[in-house]
């Protein structure tokens, strides 16, 4: 069952400096589904739109970002709903006890003059009534034994703590009020491997005892492997390939997510590893057709101008590749 279902999304970066307008086409006409406790990954190169359409899911959207068509439907068992045309304070009721949000960066999500303890104080507060203030204690305390978190650090400010230990407290506070869905972006990019590792599975776990939904955005397609059931790749704006994990590593069929693949290190090869040619393309001005074409080893003269469709070749595997969804039709 799909509890986020995406329909024919677009979303534009509209600003104007002085006096020029631009126009940044960073999601184009983009169709999702992700179905109830699953890890979706999402992954594609920097600037492809990962953090936009993280940030339309949660129904983050304010200018220059402004959404010019499609639906973002969730589905919480309690029936079908639009956020994109939800009022404001129904959406807020939402955010964070049902749907949870892991902004890339997330450094910020902690204020930097405030100790955790008073984060965490004043996030529940905002969100969840608490009648006493030992409520609230036992609360978090619980929360951090159980997730292994040393509770010293609710004392601390978080200019105090490791990196790695920063972005642990970041997820503990993010998934505190136990979220049925949990948007991460890049949380554990620009931490080392090992540090990586522990928040990556400290999601894991949370999504897995909590049996939420859990959508993670990174590059590294070394994190999807490790954790995510599905993957969609995206590139300039929309999704191009979406498929389960194994069947991405394995069988991917558009040659972007098969250059993705073939660029990852392998251990004991020590061999040139082929990296996606050219340049992502400008967003502001991406190209017709089919918006990797100029890229594309196997470019056809269609493919320069007919924009092809994300379609289901079998199994829930889906590619948007002209050459491809031909043939298989
Ligand atoms: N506030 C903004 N104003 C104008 N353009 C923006 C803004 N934020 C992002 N963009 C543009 O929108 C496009 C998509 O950006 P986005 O941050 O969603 O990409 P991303 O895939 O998350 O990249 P990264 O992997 O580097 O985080 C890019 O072309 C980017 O320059
Ligand atoms: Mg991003």
């Amino acid at each position: 069952m799909a509890v986020v279902k995406v329909e024919k999304l677009k979303a534009y970066y509209v600003t104007g400096i002085y006096g020029v307008k631009r126009t940044i086409k960073a999601i184009e006409d983009l169709s999702l589904e992700i179905n109830k406790n699953e890890i979706l990954g999402i992954a594609g190169e920097s600037g492809c739109g990962k953090t936009t359409l993280t940030k339309v899911l949660f129904g983050m959207i304010k200018p220059p970002l402004t959404v010019l068509g499609g639906k973002v439907v969730y589905n919480l068992g309690d029936g079908n709903a639009d956020i994109l045309s939800m009022p404001s304070d129904q959406l807020t009721k939402l955010r964070w006890k049902e749907v949870s949000y892991i902004p890339q960066g997330s450094m910020s999500v902690l204020n930097p003059v405030r100790r955790i303890k008073k984060t965490f104080q004043d996030f529940i507060g905002t969100h969840r009534r608490m009648e006493k203030k030992e409520d609230f204690e036992i609360l978090v305390r619980n929360y951090l034994r159980d997730l292994g978190l040393p509770l010293g650090v609710l004392a601390s400010y978080p200019h105090q703590l490791s990196g790695g230990m920063r972005q642990r407290v970041t997820v503990a506070l993010a998934t505190i009020l136990k979220p049925r869905i949990i948007f991460a972006d890049e949380p554990s990019t620009a931490l080392d491997v090992v540090v990586q590792r522990g928040v990556i599975q400290l999601l894991k776990r949370i999504q897995k005892e909590q049996k939420s939904t859990l959508v993670l955005v990174t590059h590294d397609m070394a994190v999807h492997a490790n954790i995510a059931d599905r993957i969609a790749i995206m590139y300039a704006g929309k999704i191009i390939e979406e498929a389960k994990t194994s069947v991405i590593f394995k069988g991917s069929l558009h040659p972007y997510t098969k250059y993705l693949i073939d660029s990852l290190p392998r251990i004991g090869d020590k061999g040139y590893r082929v990296s996606v040619p050219g340049t992502p393309p400008q967003l502001s001005s991406p190209p017709k057709g089919c918006r990797f074409h100029p890229r594309c080893p196997n470019t056809r003269e269609m493919c320069k101008e007919k924009v092809p469709l994300l379609v289901d070749v079998g199994d829930g595997h889906k590619v948007a590749c002209s050459c491809i969804s031909d043939e298989k039709i």
